[in-house]
């Protein structure tokens, strides 16, 4: 990871959520100036601010950035929920792309030169042609995948913006959000049984490799669009399988099921896997597995979320 002690204040939105708020981490441990922001809820991170803003409102994100000045921004908040957004787009977009809009501006009104590394998703693909890579074309068959595709667009065009595009991000709990994890592993601790999609594949990825993957971008002032995704794809139930063997639960406990059988009201992508081999070769280096990942937490005895 590139030393970003060397880099002026780095603002982090979306910080009380689960990736920002490892980011922010991360950063505070390599002893970073590092400031985040959240939009309902608050953290405490010793020696490190973090603030409710509600990027929304275009007034108090200028007024945020004229404070902060950072010469890094990632960012990170965004309305997560695929339900949520697909039932209620108008607010969603409103957190997705008007946030997204109003940090550009501002931006370009206060600090230009910053560097703007923002996360999208693979759910930006439509699921028929995967492994996509970055030229791809693209087609979200969700609102939340509109609008997210939606939000690409003003980080693009900023002069010095990149666009990290992810998929299932796992990896301890944060203080206030979890990972597909936490739901896995409580529903089988609980001795529940665990219904998952047999034909629906992800390439997910450990959260420690994207924070460090966006940190790295930044560090070395790349531009444009990335993918970061494992090298693996997997199907949902693949995943409960190795998160069973991983924590030693009962893999009887998983229940297959057909996107054809979904009950959720977002239409789902069959295979959004991503095909991210221009980042892990411009960074010389992988991720791990998903069975490494896991192995690691479960070893570490972290409770995954
Ligand atoms: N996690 C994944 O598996 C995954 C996969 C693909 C892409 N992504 C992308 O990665 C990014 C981070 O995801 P995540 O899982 O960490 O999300 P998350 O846990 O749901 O956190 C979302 C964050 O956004 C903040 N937020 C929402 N609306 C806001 C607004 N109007 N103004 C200011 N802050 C606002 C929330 O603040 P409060 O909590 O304080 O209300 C929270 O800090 C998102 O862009 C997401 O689309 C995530």
């Amino acid at each position: 990871m590139t030393d970003p002690k060397t880099q002026g204040p780095i603002l982090i939105t979306g910080a009380t959520g689960f990736v920002g708020e490892h980011l922010l981490r991360r950063l505070a441990d390599a002893d970073a100036h590092v400031v985040g922001t959240g939009l309902s809820r608050s953290l405490t991170v010793p020696g490190r601010t973090v603030v409710q803003t509600d990027l929304r409102d275009a007034q108090a994100v200028q007024h945020l950035l004229n404070d902060v000045r950072p010469s890094i921004v990632f960012h990170c908040a965004a309305q997560t929920n695929v339900s949520n957004c697909q039932q209620h787009p108008q607010t969603a977009r409103t957190h997705i792309v008007d946030a997204t809009q109003n940090l550009t501006n501002a931006l370009t009104d206060t600090t230009p030169d910053a560097l703007l590394v923002a996360l999208s998703t693979d759910l930006v693909f439509d699921g028929e042609h995967a492994p996509y890579i970055e030229s791809d074309p693209t087609g979200p068959v969700s609102a939340y995948g509109c609008l997210k595709l939606e939000a690409e667009q003003p980080v693009l065009a900023f002069p010095r913006g990149s666009v990290i595009r992810t998929s299932l991000v796992f990896g301890p709990r944060s203080t206030h959000k979890g990972s597909f994890l936490a739901w896995m592993l409580d529903t089988l601790t609980a001795g529940e049984t665990l219904t998952l999609f047999e034909d629906e594949v992800r390439t997910p990825i450990f959260v420690d490799d994207l924070c460090d993957a966006m940190i790295e971008i930044a560090s070395r002032g790349e531009t444009g669009l990335w993918h970061a995704g494992s090298q693996t794809q997997l199907s949902r139930v693949a995943i409960g399988k190795a998160v069973c063997k991983a924590f030693k639960l009962d893999e009887g406990l998983i229940r297959s099921v057909r996107l054809a059988d979904s009950t959720y009201p977002a239409p789902r992508a069959r295979d959004v896997s991503l095909d991210s081999t221009k980042l892990w070769s411009a960074l010389k280096r992988k991720p791990l597995t998903l069975s490494q990942a896991l192995d690691k937490m479960a070893k570490d005895r972290n409770r995954p979320s």
